[in-house]
């Protein structure tokens, strides 16, 4: 049910909306379509040419029993149907290459422009909020990297090449029939009006149809990574029913959409074949009689029979294509809506140079009244305060949902504060650049995330050039002595989410990144929440040793974890009830002392 809500969330753009979001990556391509689009211009000419070419040769050799007469044609002089009939063979064989150049170039553009395009997609959702990913989900994002992507690009490569090529070749055949003859011109010129509002109206309803199928096809992604993802959580609670129920409904709404956009494309292309077919009788019937008539040469009615026919192979095209365009633009929406996203405000641009001086580090941290909400008018914190020092520590406990990891959210910058301030250094911390400043932070979260690599990859995961000397003294402080022993210490190799390791083995390993990066601040989540209780006084023994000269906030539901800390803030329903070190808080006999004492039961 929720995935509904989700889709029906999603914004619709106007078409030029798609294009001024889309237009700065299409920008440095445009010569390319324009190089591409002279060439098929130049095609165009010369197929042209050919009922000319088929009416001259019937006119002034053929019909007139002649093989030696006479025949001028783009200004050259042909005076025998031999050097004739060379020319038309060289410009059929001129046409041939310059189409096949055309394609080659036009397939290169395409192919270039979706690379751009697919790299500044990554860049754009690597650097969107984290509030975006709560509200869409990674099932959704996939079918826009991979799906949205390949639609477009064959909009780029398929469609695009071939539409200019097409829209030229049937307004130059309009030209040269009217010039050619009018009154003829005017037996299949009168279909124009009604192919052009065809294709507007089935362009209105194959667009709402394509941007459900692209709809449906993302909730089926999303559920199926949710089904592979909470697969061992589905099959404990034995709801694998429930789970095939959903996704039948989902596949079923998809077939639906997809069998409407087969009946409609059903009746698209017959309507064209339809009207081809009577502009041709029209042309045979009223156009032979013009013939007996001498009022046309037969040489000019095979050259409109051949511009009808020619006409219509376009439009064939264009509507076969329309299938793809459609489909390619309903995409092009999606991806110009996840673009049209605003990025991460605390963003790089805000960075000022003195704080970014090479020797900068977090010296002191302070929160002023701060409140936050994840959604409006729900706030989650609220009057949030408290100062800590290089070399100090705050302890925060509270029961389950109070607000601690938003809290720590807010510093690492992953959602911006609502009300309040938060200094680092006594400065705005919006000032910083938020890279830089979480990479002077380790996060220790109550999720270890690992990632597929080797263990050396995963505790220095941002490139930085940490010797193994520094690793291994990590992997040992943070008691990852199992490594050495049952696999390969730094060159072990991991899976997704750093399978085949245990939960408190993660989280240990998670430990020591945090270790190995040498941090100025250090913020533990309840890290030590899947430990046993020696490995857990490991860990402390440790921790104290890495938080000499450092900031550091640590979050326990354990309150013995957080006893030896300078402070102990005890959040309730996102305010701070009771806040100062323990003994004083165990002398208030306060809620602290409650839950202190119900550690001990
Ligand atoms: N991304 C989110 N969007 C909306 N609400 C959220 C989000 N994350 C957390 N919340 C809500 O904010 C409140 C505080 O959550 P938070 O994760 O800070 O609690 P916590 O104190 O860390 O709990 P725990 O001890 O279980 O880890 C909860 O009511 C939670 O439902
Ligand atoms: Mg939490």
């Amino acid at each position: 049910m929720k995935t509904e809500s989700l889709e029906e969330k999603e914004v619709h753009l106007s078409t030029s909306s798609i294009i001024r979001v889309l237009w700065p990556f299409v920008r440095p391509f445009i010569w390319m379509l324009l190089v591409s689009t002279a060439l098929s211009l130049c095609i165009t000419f010369f197929e042209l040419m050919v009922p000319i070419c088929i009416q001259k040769g019937l006119d002034e050799f053929i019909l007139k029993a002649d093989l030696s007469g006479k025949a001028s044609l783009l200004g050259f002089s042909f005076h025998n149907f031999q050097d004739f009939a060379l020319f038309f063979a060289g410009m059929i064989v001129f046409q041939f290459c310059l189409g096949m150049f055309q394609s080659v170039f036009m397939e290169y553009a395409g192919q270039k422009m979706i690379l751009f395009l697919r790299s500044s997609l990554f860049a754009h959702m690597t650097a969107l909020p984290i509030s975006y990913f709560d509200k869409n989900t990674s099932g959704r994002l996939v079918s826009r990297v991979a799906g949205d992507l390949e639609n477009m690009s064959e909009m780029f490569t398929s469609v695009l090449a071939f539409m200019a090529r097409d829209i030229a070749l049937m307004a130059g055949i309009v030209v040269m029939a009217v010039r050619l003859n009018p009154v003829l011109s005017m037996y299949f010129l009168w279909l124009i009006p009604s192919i052009v509002v065809g294709t507007m109206v089935f362009g209105r309803v194959t667009r709402k149809i394509f941007r459900t199928i692209r709809q449906k096809l993302g909730e089926i992604n999303h559920h199926f990574s949710e089904v592979i993802t909470g697969f061992l959580a589905i099959q404990t609670t034995a709801s694998q029913n429930i789970f095939m129920e959903r996704f039948a409904a989902l596949s079923l709404a998809h077939f639906k959409a997809t069998v409407n956009q087969i009946q409609i494309f059903s009746l698209f292309m017959p309507f064209f074949s339809c009207l081809g077919t009577i502009a041709m009788a029209v042309l045979v019937c009223h156009g032979g009689n013009l013939v007996l008539e001498q009022e046309v040469s037969l040489g000019e009615l095979v050259a409109f029979l051949t511009y009808n026919r020619l006409f219509f192979r376009p439009l064939w095209e264009i509507s076969e294509k329309f299938n793809v365009l459609q489909n390619a633009l309903a995409s092009a929406e999606r991806m110009a809506v996840v673009m049209a996203e605003p990025v991460l405000e605390l963003s790089s641009s805000k960075t000022s140079a003195d704080d970014l001086s090479a020797g900068f580090s977090i010296e002191d941290i302070e929160f002023s009244k701060v409140g936050f909400s994840y959604e409006r008018g729900l706030p989650v914190l609220q009057e949030i305060s408290f100062c800590l020092k290089k070399g100090e520590s705050l302890g925060i406990a509270g029961h389950t949902g109070s607000g601690k990891t938003s809290i720590i959210n807010l510093l690492t910058g992953f959602y911006p504060i609502d009300s309040g301030n938060i200094f680092i250094n006594g400065k705005d911390y919006l000032k910083f650049n938020v890279e830089e400043l979480r990479s002077k932070m380790a996060l220790v979260m109550q999720d270890p995330v690992l990632f597929s690599g080797t263990v050396r990859e995963n505790i220095a995961p941002w490139g930085k050039d940490i010797s193994d000397e520094v690793l291994l003294a990590a992997l040992e402080n943070a008691g990852c002595s199992f490594l050495m022993e049952r696999f390969d210490g730094l060159d072990t190799i991991l899976m997704k989410n750093g399978h085949p390791l245990s939960a408190g083995e993660k989280q240990l390993l998670s430990i020591a990144r945090a270790f190995a990066m040498n941090p100025d601040l250090i913020i533990f989540d309840e890290a030590t929440s899947y430990m046993d209780s020696n490995s857990e006084i490991a860990i402390h023994k440790a921790l104290e040793k890495l938080m000499k000269n450092r900031i550091s906030i640590i979050v326990a539901h354990r309150l013995s974890t957080i006893r030896g800390c300078n402070e102990i803030m005890l959040i309730r329903q996102g305010r701070i009830r009771e806040k100062g070190s323990h003994e004083k808080l165990a002398a208030l006999r306060g809620e602290y002392f409650h839950l202190l004492q119900k550690e001990f039961i």
